[in-house]
């Protein structure tokens, strides 16, 4: 059976965008693949996260992943922080990682021009770790977003780079993943792009009625159809794309139809969507909720998929020692 892997930044909660475009299709994957779904929480250090932010932070993540429907017996649900393995793996990459092609990853080259007073060599070295995070369980496939493809491109090479130089075949190739149909793309409720954390147009799993409700009210429309059947311009469009993902076939149709005809009343489409987005975020909500509160679960949860990560990291972490030459005394 195949392995796939995803890893999540510990930082922000779950978005529609998120749920739609990724995590739904985790849930299906789960009876399929041998999963491992983990918590990147070294990774958000590059920023710099509050001490007393970082355990709940994560916490969240957890309870919405499971929320979701990811099933800890199925797959292998899990904390980065919590496999040492990782940043052994991490140090070992390093050596065989050179700054100059870490210096010209996109992402570095954007945070030194977004966050120029905090250049940390964690920056520097984030796709190797990220490379660790998905070798480590030898993982073939990697569902990552266009934002992630040369992290992903990065991993692979370090993969290839570390059997080449010890002529070995410990490392597969991992491959970014696209399961099922074409993956739908949340746009976000400004107008243009997708749903993201840092855009701050986004719907949350955990907004409440009266937010989701506040947020469709305001998001950008314009003056109407002039023209009976006119296309769609990107803003109007977006919206007609959640309403997809949320509502029924038939108040999908009723509302395109009013559009062609020029009789579209926008307001009236919002408090649709509105009310379809309640409607499919509630249960799930709840449930966010209610998991929050059983801490006993979560830790349940923890330590098992710690356990399962830390059994398959330390089974490569010990093939790579050995090839490297580290012998016990
Ligand atoms: N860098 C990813 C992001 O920002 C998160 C991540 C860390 C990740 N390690 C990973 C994703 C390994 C996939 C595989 O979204």
């Amino acid at each position: 059976m195949e392995t796939v892997l995803s890893g999540i930044r510990s930082t922000g909660n779950l978005h529609l965008g998120n749920y739609f475009g990724a995590v739904k299709n985790f849930v299906k994957m789960q009876n399929e693949y041998n999963c491992f779904f983990f918590i990147a929480d070294y990774h958000s250090l590059t920023t710099h996260p509050k001490p007393e932010d970082l355990h709940n932070n994560v916490k969240k993540v957890l309870a919405e992943y499971l929320a979701a429907g990811l099933d800890p017996e199925k797959s292998t649900i899990y904390i980065q922080s919590d496999v040492p393995e990782i940043p052994e793996l991490y140090l070992l990459l390093n050596m065989n990682a050179y700054i100059g092609e870490l210096e010209r990853t996109t992402t570095f080259k954007e945070k030194i021009r977004t966050q120029p007073d905090n250049v940390n060599a964690g920056l520097l070295t984030y796709p190797v770790l990220m490379a660790a995070d998905i070798i480590i369980h030898k993982a073939n496939k990697v569902p990552v977003g266009k934002d992630q493809e040369q992290n992903l491109e990065m991993a692979r090479k370090f993969a290839k780079r570390f059997n080449h130089m010890y002529n070995v075949d410990c490392f597969p190739e991992p491959s970014a993943f696209n399961f099922g149909k074409q993956l739908v793309k949340i746009p976000g409720l400004d107008g243009s792009g997708k749903m993201g954390k840092s855009e701050g147009n986004g719907i949350y799993l955990i907004d409440e009625p009266k937010v989701i409700r506040k947020k469709v009210m305001k998001a950008k429309t314009d003056s109407g159809p002039t023209q009976e059947n006119q296309s769609k311009p990107e803003a109007i469009e977006n919206l007609f794309t959640l309403m997809k993902v949320v509502s029924t076939n038939d108040t999908y149709e009723y509302f395109d139809e009013k559009y062609n005809k020029c009789e579209i009343r926008y307001g009236d489409l919002k408090k649709q969507l509105a009310e379809d987005i309640i409607k499919f975020n509630t249960p799930m909500r709840e449930k966010i909720i209610d998991t929050l509160k059983n801490e006993e679960y979560l830790r349940k949860v923890a330590n098992l998929g710690a356990q399962k990560a830390r059994e398959s990291a330390s089974k490569t972490v010990k093939e790579v020692r050995e090839i490297i030459g580290f012998k016990s005394f």
